[in-house]
């Protein structure tokens, strides 16, 4: 018998809602915590309201905590959250809410038991059933592109009325249209406006650019 999560209930709804409608999710991986903060002022800036920062690198916890203290403002996700552990962790460096690349009964308990929102990774429909037991409703669609993109989210509408995915993985300036073209795509999450390439650079501009593009285009994407 799965953990029953009622937090959706009760969590911060402000959360679940400027998530549910950010429509466009950055995915950022960076390890310096300079870097990382003026990398959020110049999201938040170009209009993202959320983004999600990985822990995939050394000091990825110190720069959650220093975006926190810098832009309390701006919702930050931990992003790439395996195990309780990791997700306890991440709410002590003053994450808003989790995501996981994939789903187990570990992770949806530990956030159920913080009332902490969780987005986890599906890529099959037993592991959005696994996720609809406890009350989730909103899952990443993870690595989208590689597991069948569009026609993938497509195929999952029918038996999943009232489910909503954020495809991530493999998603970039140009496709990323499609998906939110689609009902049940609440959002995308992706990482081509922060390439960890262009946030070693300093490429400031750039990013500003390429996030303003992100959220100004999906503004006028085709209907389904
Ligand atoms: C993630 O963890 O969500 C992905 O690495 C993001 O995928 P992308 O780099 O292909 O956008």
């Amino acid at each position: 018998m799965l953990w029953r999560c009622s937090s959706v209930v009760t969590m911060n709804m402000n959360i679940v809602e400027t998530v549910n409608n950010c429509r466009v999710l950055p995915v950022v991986v960076c390890d310096d915590e300079e870097r990382s903060v003026t990398l959020a002022k110049v999201l938040q800036r170009a209009g993202m309201p959320v983004i999600e920062l990985t822990l995939r690198t050394e000091n990825a916890l110190a720069c959650i905590k220093a975006i926190k203290e810098a832009v309390p403002e701006l919702l930050i996700a931990a992003g790439t959250v395996t195990n309780a552990s990791a997700l306890s962790r991440a709410v002590n460096a003053g994450a808003d809410f989790v995501v996981s690349p994939g789903i187990s009964t570990e992770i949806i308990r530990a956030a159920s038991a913080r009332d902490l929102f969780l987005i986890p990774g599906v890529a099959t429909a037993s592991e959005i059933m696994l996720g609809m037991a406890s009350g989730l409703t909103l899952f990443k669609l993870f690595p989208a592109e590689a597991i069948g993109g569009t026609a993938l989210v497509k195929s999952l509408a029918g038996p999943f009325p009232g489910i909503r995915f954020c495809p991530t993985g493999g998603l970039n300036a140009v496709n990323y249209q499609d998906y939110l073209a689609l009902d049940n795509v609440a959002c995308v999450g992706g990482s081509w406006m922060v390439k960890a390439d262009m946030i070693e650079n300093g490429q400031w501009e750039e990013i500003e650019r390429l996030a303003r593009a992100a959220i100004r285009t999906q503004k006028h994407v085709r209907a389904n």
